[in-house]
């Protein structure tokens, strides 16, 4: 019985060491199109991370999906507004991961002003809406005053940049 043990260690041993032995490369290989991914593990994540972006990425996306929340509210495209809604979430959400030192300004963005515009598109409240995208909207500027850039100033849209709209009744 110990032999059989002994024999069936060698053999896991042995396809262990092949597999990895096969299967091995350098850390610091470089990756991705023509190799742009390069240096060793610790450079590589700082390039991604720098890819990644800092707040500003977040912030980009959080006005696009900003726009697109008030007209789908407009419409009354409640499950697009939504949609937006959560991204907008997900995407400041993110944005902390990458910027820790940025949360506490949200705070009253995501505990108050948030709530309030998704309590209005789950009831499809067409006038709740309007006025919490107001309160959202001074909760951006809120936040923006307090992170020191209080010169991007929010305001409730007057253009639609994209193409999405309300499907045909
Ligand atoms: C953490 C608090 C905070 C909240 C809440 C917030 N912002 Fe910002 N926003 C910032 C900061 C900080 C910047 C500057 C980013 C930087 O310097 O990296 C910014 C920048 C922006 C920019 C310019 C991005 C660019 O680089 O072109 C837009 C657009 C923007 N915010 C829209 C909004 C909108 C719309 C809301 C509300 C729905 C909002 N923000 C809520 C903190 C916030």
């Amino acid at each position: 019985m110990r032999r059989i043990n002994f024999m069936l260690g060698v053999a896991a041993l042995s396809i262990l060491l092949f597999n990895t032995g096969c299967g091995w490369e350098p850390p610091d290989r470089p990756v991705g199109s023509d190799g742009w991914l390069d240096g060793d593990m610790h450079k590589k994540f700082d390039t991604v991370a720098d890819q990644l972006r800092g707040f500003d990425a977040a912030m980009v996306e959080v006005g696009y999906r900003y726009q697109e929340l008030y007209w789908a509210g407009m419409d009354e495209n409640w499950p697009y507004a939504a949609y937006q809604a959560e991204k907008i979430r997900t995407a400041m959400e993110l944005g902390f991961v990458r910027r820790p030192g940025r949360e506490d300004s949200a705070q009253s963005f995501l505990n108050d002003a948030m709530p309030a515009v998704e309590r209005a598109i789950q009831m499809g409240e067409l006038e709740e809406f309007e006025a919490a995208v107001r309160v959202v909207t001074a909760s951006c500027n809120t936040c923006h005053a307090l992170e020191d850039v209080g010169f991007m100033r929010v305001e409730i849209p007057d253009m639609r940049p994209s193409p999405i709209r309300a499907p045909a009744e």
